[in-house]
């Protein structure tokens, strides 16, 4: 239900622009994530020129935030998640595929759904973006490379 393409995306991205940063759950869930928090203030905003960090902003921040935190109910903090620190496997697979394939069925639901992005974006800018996003809020969680991102797109 809720459709696809176009006019899902035009919907949610005006919903998020209304909503962010009015609501006191998302300084709770920012103030939980204290340590990843004090990272991303550090390496993101108009400081940070990495091409990584302009695709992020291009990219995935529409919907996570130009600071990652997200938008509770809607889409996940990247600053709480296990799975930007975590095995990088798991985390360029959720991209590539949609975390929908990938991540376990029990997990914490959302309202929307983040789409697979395959057909989007090539090994070099997926790596650099998720380079990015590990290193602004995964706590300096290593470097993703193309290859490994090549490497999953073979084999996914
Ligand atoms: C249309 C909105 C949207 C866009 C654009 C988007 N995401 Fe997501 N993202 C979501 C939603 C919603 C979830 C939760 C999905 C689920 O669990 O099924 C999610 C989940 C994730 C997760 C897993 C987080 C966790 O702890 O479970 C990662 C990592 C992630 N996104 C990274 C990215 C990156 C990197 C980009 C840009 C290349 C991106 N997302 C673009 C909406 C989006």
């Amino acid at each position: 239900m809720g459709g696809s393409g176009n006019t899902s995306w035009t919907n949610y991205v005006s919903f998020t622009n209304t909503t962010q940063y009015t609501g006191d759950a998302s300084h709770a869930t920012a103030a939980a994530a204290a340590p990843a928090a004090g990272a991303a203030s550090a390496s993101v905003g108009p400081d940070d020129r990495s091409r990584g960090a302009q695709l992020y902003q291009q990219t995935c921040a529409a919907c996570h935030m130009p600071d990652g935190r997200g938008v509770p109910g809607m889409q996940p903090s990247l600053l709480a998640s296990a799975v930007v620190k975590g095995d990088a496997t798991t985390l360029v697979r959720a991209v590539l595929l949609g975390p929908a394939q990938v991540l376990p069925a029990d997990r914490v639901k959302y309202a929307v759904q983040m789409p697979p992005f395959a057909a989007a974006m090539n090994d070099a800018d997926l790596a650099e973006t998720l380079t990015f996003v590990r290193r602004a809020f995964g706590g300096n969680a290593g470097a993703i490379t193309a290859a490994e991102v090549a490497a999953r797109r073979q084999r996914p």
